[in-house]
Order: C-alpha cells, then structure tokens, then sequence
C-alpha cells in the first residue's frame, strides 16, 4: 500500500544513552499520529530499545542491515529471522554506504531482499547514481540497473511489500539537495519501470522515497511533488527537532 513515511537512518551514530533520549522524544513528538508513518532506523544494537518505544507508541522501526544468509557461522552477521523476533518492521537494503565500503554487490542486495520478505520485514530498497553518472546523463540506466538486479526478480505479489528510496549519492551528507524537479523526474522514471514490470496498480501503490540532505527547509517541497512519498533522512534525523519538523512536511 502507498504510504506516506519519513526515516531516520542514524547509521552509525549515537550511544545508548543518547539513542534513548532521541527515541524518547520522537515517540513523545508523535503522539499524536502524525500524518505520515514516522520510522527509526537505529544501529542494531539499538534496535530492541527501539522496538520498546514502538510497542507503546506510534513509532515504527527500521534496521539498517541483515545478513543474506538464514542463520548459521557467519561472525558479525544479524539475520532476518533475529530482526524478526525483535519486531522490527523495515530493514534499509543496499544503502550506497553498504555498496562502496561493503562492497554489496546486486546479487547479494537480492538476496538480502528475499531474506526479509521471509520474515515479514519490509525492505527499504536504495538506489541512486553517482555524480559521474548525472553528469554523463546515465542516470536513468544506473537506476534501472540497481532495481532490476536488486528487486525485479520479485514476483508483484512480492513486490507488493517493498519500499524504494531514491538516494543520488552526490546529495548523500553534501548539503547539496536533489531539486524537487530532480528528484520529482526520477520518482516517476521509477514509477513508470515498475509500471512495465508489474502493472499500473502495483506502481501507484508503491512508496518511493527521497534521500539525500533533506532537512526542514527543503522537505515540505520535495514531498509535495507527486511521485514523493516521503523522505529517508541521515544527519538531520540525528536531532530530534529537525526530525520532527521533517516528519511535520506534509
Ligand atoms: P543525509 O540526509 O545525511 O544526506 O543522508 C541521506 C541518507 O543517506 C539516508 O539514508
């Protein structure tokens, strides 16, 4: 279902106690439902305390990882099944951070993808183009790439729980924002693929979301455009209040 949702991704960023006190004030700022679906994505080991707040608010809550694999000898590695079991709701997958310095390759985002539709956990599926790419105008090709190989193989039943973010890695933590045309132009590019893979109906149905340097000031814009449905937010979602009035655009 289409939704409306704006999504802290704190990467890796806070202590326990300060992740408590800004889960605090987030499950205390929405109170009363806001008019979209508020989600933090905390580091995992944060996650059950986010989870906590979630069971008495209006919060939901994301991880920002998991493992391709069920379970097993795998060091370091969290799974589906353990996100899962923790009630988490969403899972960012194939964040360009995770691309470049994990080296995260298209089949493994697939598989991290299917992982969590086992489980009954929404992915948050990333893509976005280099700077390069903008400039030389493949843009559109880079994209359709990073979906066809990362979610495409899905059936629309599938299909049906993911959600996309389009996050252009040149306004990733630049301050340098995608234009709501910009970002606007790719969102319906989006849309459209999905229209030819999976049917009208599906692609209406779908969230996309917009990251990059989003911040109070420039969110109300992006979100206004048509095929925006809202926003995952990195650095501005580490301070509550900039959180909030993100979360208070629409
Ligand atoms: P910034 O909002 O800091 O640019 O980060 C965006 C992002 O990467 C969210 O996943």
């Amino acid at each position: 279902m289409r939704k409306k949702i704006v999504a802290g991704n704190w990467k890796m960023n806070k202590t326990f106690q300060d992740a408590e006190e800004l889960l605090a004030f987030i499950a205390e700022s929405i109170e009363k439902k806001p008019s979209c679906e508020v989600v933090a994505c905390p580091p995992s080991i944060y996650l059950e305390l986010a989870t906590d707040f979630a069971l008495d608010s209006n919060l939901f809550v994301g991880a920002q990882n998991v493992s391709q694999f069920e379970s097993g000898a795998y060091t370091g590695e969290i799974s589906a099944a353990m996100l899962d079991s923790v009630d988490v709701d969403y899972c960012i997958v194939g964040h360009s951070e995770r691309r470049k310095y994990f080296h995260e390759s298209d089949e493994v985002l697939a598989q991290k993808v299917d992982k969590l539709l086992d489980h009954n956990i929404i992915p948050i599926f990333c893509c976005g183009e280099q700077l390069e790419d903008r400039e030389k105008e493949s843009y559109f090709d880079v994209v359709k790439m990073q979906l066809k190989n990362g979610v495409f193989h899905l059936n629309k039943n599938e299909f049906g729980n993911l959600v996309i973010a389009y996050e252009p890695i040149w306004a990733i933590g630049t301050g340098r924002t995608a234009t709501p045309a910009q970002a606007q132009e790719m969102h319906n590019f989006i849309r459209n693929l999905i229209t030819k893979e999976y049917g009208k109906e599906t692609a209406g149905n779908t969230t996309i979301l917009y990251g990059g340097s989003c911040n109070p000031g420039n969110a109300r814009e992006l979100f206004s455009q048509n095929d925006v449905d809202g926003g995952l937010i990195g650095g501005a979602s580490l301070k509550g209040e900039e959180f909030i009035k993100i979360v208070n655009s629409f």
